[in-house]
């Protein structure tokens, strides 16, 4: 399965500002259209369960497109649960990668947060990742991928700039 991921930070690389949960306060109308026209072409979006907190009264379900939510306490959601639009789950990404596969997802999204972004660099699951960097820097917020000991070697594929301000959309390729 192929994975690609997909956040916009400040220039210093932080995915919220100060304890900020809704990052439309901070990012431009330009990366805006650009996540929804990746999320259009996604059948599955993964994403975990503090980002699921932060977005979940904008989500819009829908039959033809299933959201995961990694939790480690899935029965706590089961009343937002929907089937095959809306599951929460505490497998391990491999293993829930491999058991979506045959199902015919074949592209998954993932749009975050930080803890989440983590887990799966460790496990060498991220194929690409679009990167919009807005032109701020802030003082307090959580990083792109939270704090551990890891590394990645990536290419840079493209460089868009978005606006006038000089929003940039960033395109990686991860070296495996
Ligand atoms: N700028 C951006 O592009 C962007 C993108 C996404 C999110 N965000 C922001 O980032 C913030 C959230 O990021 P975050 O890093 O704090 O959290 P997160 O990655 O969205 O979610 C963390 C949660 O995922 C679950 N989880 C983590 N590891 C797990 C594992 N091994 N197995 C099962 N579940 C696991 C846990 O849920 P439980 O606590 O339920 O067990 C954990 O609390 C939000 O404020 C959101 O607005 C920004």
């Amino acid at each position: 399965m192929k994975v690609t991921m997909v956040l916009v930070s400040s220039l210093n690389g932080k995915i919220t500002r100060d304890d900020d949960t809704n990052i439309n306060l901070w990012t431009t109308r330009e990366d805006a259209k650009f996540f929804s026209s990746l999320r259009d072409k996604h059948k599955l979006i993964i994403m975990g369960r503090k980002t699921y907190t932060s977005i979940h009264d904008k989500i819009k379900l829908q039959p033809d497109k299933l959201r995961i939510v990694l939790t480690k306490t899935p029965a706590k959601y089961s009343n937002h649960a929907k089937s095959g639009m809306l599951e929460f789950t505490n497998e391990h990404p491999t293993k829930l990668l491999k058991r979506l596969e045959p199902k015919g997802y074949k592209n998954c999204l993932l749009v975050g947060g930080g803890e989440v972004a983590r887990l799966f660099l460790q496990s060498s699951l991220i194929d690409d990742i679009y990167l919009t960097i807005e032109p701020k820097i802030f003082g307090k917020g959580k990083s792109m991928f939270a704090e551990d000991n890891f590394h990645a070697q990536l290419k840079l594929i493209s460089v868009k700039k978005l606006n006038r301000q000089g929003t940039l959309l960033l395109k990686y390729k991860f070296q495996k």
